[in-house]
């Protein structure tokens, strides 16, 4: 395994293994990886044959008021994880080289980067968006792996692959949960034991809604949830919403295959999470 640290460095080498025909996976995250993370590694591992993981704290996605400065950066745990796991490079630019003074170029994803996750957090698809678009032009990425996880995250990079005629294949992977059902996040760190034991409750009325939206009408699904959301002690609703599977667009009553989508701080911890919901019985 090479860790890589300099941009030209890193698209000279997958320029070569282009030539080689060698097909290139690209996992990007942005580091103190946990087994979600490393369900995209192994994903790719197995279905390319060269793998870069990339481990960027994108600043350029974090607002002014959230946690970049604070972000875990076990660099040592993270590199024996890649190793363990096979991975080919590890690829850890530093923020002048992927963001010199003098960078100019944003991309936007209309209408999908305004909604949910977006009013709360100005700013951050254009600058998530931004990055993954260099990083596939670093990487030369056949495939890259997305969790779903960050769901809004991944239907907004599908959508800029499509819009921009990207060759590359966005493959969406489920989310990884611990035992008693907390999605596995790097945030997840912050909480306290207590924290940990009221976050607990997402998943279980996440579930409830899946159950309530096979036999309630959309708007009794939305409201029992929230009622539910709010009895969680020490916590605050971002939002609580049922959007359509395919391109995160309204439900109606005819809608077969939804996502309830869910945002909240538990304490001082910003969590989210999100269940897949189905007619089908
Ligand atoms: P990060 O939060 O490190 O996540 C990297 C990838 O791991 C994302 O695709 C995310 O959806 C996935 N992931 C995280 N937790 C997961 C879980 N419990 N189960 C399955 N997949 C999970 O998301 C980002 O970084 C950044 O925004 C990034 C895409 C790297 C751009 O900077």
């Amino acid at each position: 395994m090479k860790v890589v640290k300099n941009v030209l460095h890193m698209q000279k080498i997958a320029l070569k293994h282009l030539k080689n025909k060698n097909e290139i996976g690209l996992v990007p995250t942005m580091g103190a990886l946990h087994k979600g993370h490393v369900s995209l590694i192994s994903k790719s591992v197995k279905n390319n044959d060269i793998s870069i993981v990339s481990i960027f704290v994108n600043p350029i996605q974090f607002g002014p008021n959230e946690d970049y400065i604070k972000y875990p950066k076990p660099v040592q745990k993270d590199l024996k994880i890649c190793k363990e796991n096979h991975v080919d490079y590890v690829f850890m630019p530093s923020v002048n080289d992927m963001f010199s003074h003098n960078y100019k170029t944003f991309v936007k994803v209309r209408d999908l980067q305004d909604i949910l996750c977006g009013p709360i957090r100005p700013g951050h698809f254009v600058g998530v968006v931004t990055v993954i678009l260099k990083l596939f032009n670093i990487s030369q990425a056949n495939r890259a792996y997305f969790g779903m996880k960050d769901f809004q995250q991944l239907k907004i990079v599908e959508k800029m692959v499509k819009d921009l005629n990207f060759s590359t294949e966005i493959v969406p992977c489920p989310i990884v949960r611990e035992k008693d059902g907390l999605a596995l996040s790097s945030r997840n760190s912050y909480l306290s034991a207590d924290e940990k034991k009221n976050s607990l409750n997402i998943f279980k009325i996440l579930n409830l809604a899946k159950q309530d939206f096979k036999k309630c009408k959309l708007n009794l699904v939305k409201s029992k949830a929230i009622n539910r959301f709010k009895k969680i002690p020490n916590s605050k609703l971002d939002y609580a919403e049922i959007v359509k599977f395919d391109d995160l667009s309204k439900v109606d009553e005819k809608t077969k295959k939804a996502v309830f989508t869910v945002a909240m701080w538990i304490g001082k911890t910003r969590l989210i999470d999100n269940i897949i919901m189905s007619k089908k019985k």
